[in-house]
């Protein structure tokens, strides 16, 4: 890989300036220095937790940043810098940068058309939703929720934003676009299947590192953000920084000569560990209903149970809070102590006495004792009712999931990517031979450990308890993972949250702004 900058800089000192690939490359480099002139000014008014404020910003738009696009509408982003809030002059420049992702649905993501901060309306996505609704299984309105990606989670039913309320608390926030499955070119193939955009969201943090001193902010201390599909790319940017395997990647687009590895993660219900979701999920939800009221195939539900108990073991993983070594056996009690009895309890503690006894009342499988919510697994199960997806729940045997458009090579819209789905659709027993790898750079919980890699120091990462869209020990396997490896993990659960649920983007950004210097990650 030709490193642009330092060649640059080497020949600029000698004072030698000729060649043909020396002027491309340098001419290459300068399309992606950041022009601090080029921007619009405008006001918001942001509601935080504190009351509203008027924030005025500098709004740079539609920054192409690679310089080899292959769809510029895609890989450019948008930086919002903060110049006053409440007529009080803000200067952003030492601190932390939010780096804001509105992936939904492994679909496209583009902020080229955005007006200002947040509410960059997401293009190419089809009006039912990412997923065709598992047979026999009413649409449930995923569109919406896939939809708001990190632009527009759900707290309390009401549309919150880190982008904006990160920029209300004084810091840059850059809002990446980022190529997705479900584009295609004039021949009919496919440019955005895996690993697109992971490889943007990299090229695009590349891009904000190599303008350190020229975007205000501590280029040192980006912080990711995204939700669902969003929040998988989130942790996947947080976990695999500076990973050779995606150099080719990142040259063929032209990506700026800088590093890619970030300081923090917020990861939002995090649709990750892909090959082994089915399994995962009927672990989690395989007794639970759909919404016709039927249950998935039982026997096929226990199969993937089993696969499931055979990845919990190779992973040696421990809980967190010296739970000991987490099985599938114990993983049920694993969460009802470590996640889900704590957001019960502090879901119920905050509701007035009066509530709080109509809530009992109408779950009666909730104990509140000592004030303290208790209850069992199958209770928990039966609590949340219906699975949100069918069986496979991710590899469908039909291909007709995103999961298997996001695995789509050339012009084939879609793959099988686990070898169960494989060999129930198709007989065959092996996967394409590409997919494994493509997995790997799909997967935060690949790169964890890694020697190679320089993985986030920090992270928060939360779901909604009633959120089925994949399985609760996702987020404790990606949190248990992380703290096994010496990194700080908020992690948490949002009782009764469903799909997309934020609900503590306050407490997130105050975090981020506390996220100082002492604790920057070395080497
Ligand atoms: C999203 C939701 C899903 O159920 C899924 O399988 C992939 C992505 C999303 O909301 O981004």
């Amino acid at each position: 890989m030709i490193d642009r900058r330092r060649l640059m800089q080497a020949t600029l000192a000698a004072g030698i300036f000729s060649g043909t690939a020396l002027r491309a490359a340098c001419a290459e480099t300068s399309r992606l220095v950041f022009n601090a002139d080029d921007f619009t000014e405008l006001k918001k008014t942001i509601t935080t937790a504190k009351g509203e404020r008027v924030v005025t910003y500098r709004f740079y738009k539609a920054i192409p940043y690679v310089s080899e696009p292959i769809d510029v509408a895609y890989q450019s982003l948008n930086i919002s810098v903060p110049v006053s809030i409440d007529g009080k002059r803000v200067d952003s420049s030492g601190s932390p940068i939010l780096f804001s992702n509105s992936v939904g649905g492994y679909m496209p993501s583009s902020v080229a058309d955005a007006t200002g901060i947040g509410g960059a309306p997401m293009r190419g996505l089809p009006p039912t939703g990412m997923q065709a609704p598992p047979q026999g299984v009413a649409p449930t309105g995923i569109g919406g929720e896939v939809q708001s990606g990190g632009n527009a989670m759900i707290a309390g039913g009401k549309r919150v934003s880190n982008a904006e309320l990160a920029l209300a608390a004084g810091l840059t926030v850059v809002e990446p676009g980022a190529r997705g499955r479900t584009l295609t070119d004039a021949a009919g193939t496919y440019y955005g299947v895996a690993p697109a955009a992971i490889v943007d969201l990299k090229a695009a943090v590349k891009y904000v590192r190599f303008n350190k001193g020229r975007i205000p902010g501590d280029t040192d201390r980006i912080v990711s953000s995204g939700t669902s599909a969003g929040g998988a790319l989130s942790a996947l940017l947080g976990a695999s920084g500076d990973s050779p395997l995606f150099a080719p990647y990142l040259e063929a687009i032209g990506a700026a000569d800088a590093s890619d590895a970030i300081f923090a993660v917020g990861s939002w219900c995090p649709i990750a560990d892909l090959e082994h979701a089915d399994m995962a999920y009927e672990w989690n939800w395989g007794a639970n209903p759909l919404s016709t009221g039927n249950t998935v195939d039982q026997n096929l539900s226990a199969q993937l149970k089993n696969g499931f108990a055979t990845y919990q073991s190779s992973l040696k993983l421990k809980g967190l809070g010296g739970f000991g070594p987490l099985t599938s056996a114990n993983y049920s009690d694993y969460l009802l102590k470590t996640y889900l009895q704590p957001a019960a309890t502090q879901y119920l503690a905050k509701l007035s006495s009066e509530d709080r006894a109509a809530y009992l009342t109408r779950n009666p499988h909730i104990r509140w004792k000592a004030n303290q919510a208790r209850f069992g697994w199958t209770d928990f199960l039966s609590h949340v009712g219906a699975r949100k997806k069918g069986l496979p729940a991710f590899d469908a045997f039909d291909l007709s999931s995103g999961e298997n458009n996001l695995f789509g090579r050339d012009k084939t819209k879609a793959r099988h990517f686990t070898a169960f789905s494989q060999t129930h659709d198709t007989g065959k027993t092996a996967i394409d031979a590409d997919i494994p790898a493509l997995l790997d750079l799909m997967n935060p919980m690949f790169f964890i450990g890694k020697p190679n890699v320089s993985t986030a120091q920090h992270w928060w990462i939360r779901v909604g308890t009633k959120d089925s869209d994949t399985s609760l020990s996702i987020v404790g396997n990606l949190a248990a993972a992380l703290s096994a490896n010496k990194r700080k993990v908020n992690s948490a659960m949002y009782w009764d949250g469903g799909h997309g649920a934020n609900e503590d983007a306050d407490a997130f950004v105050k975090w981020v702004s506390r996220l100082n210097k002492d604790t920057r990650m070395r080497g």
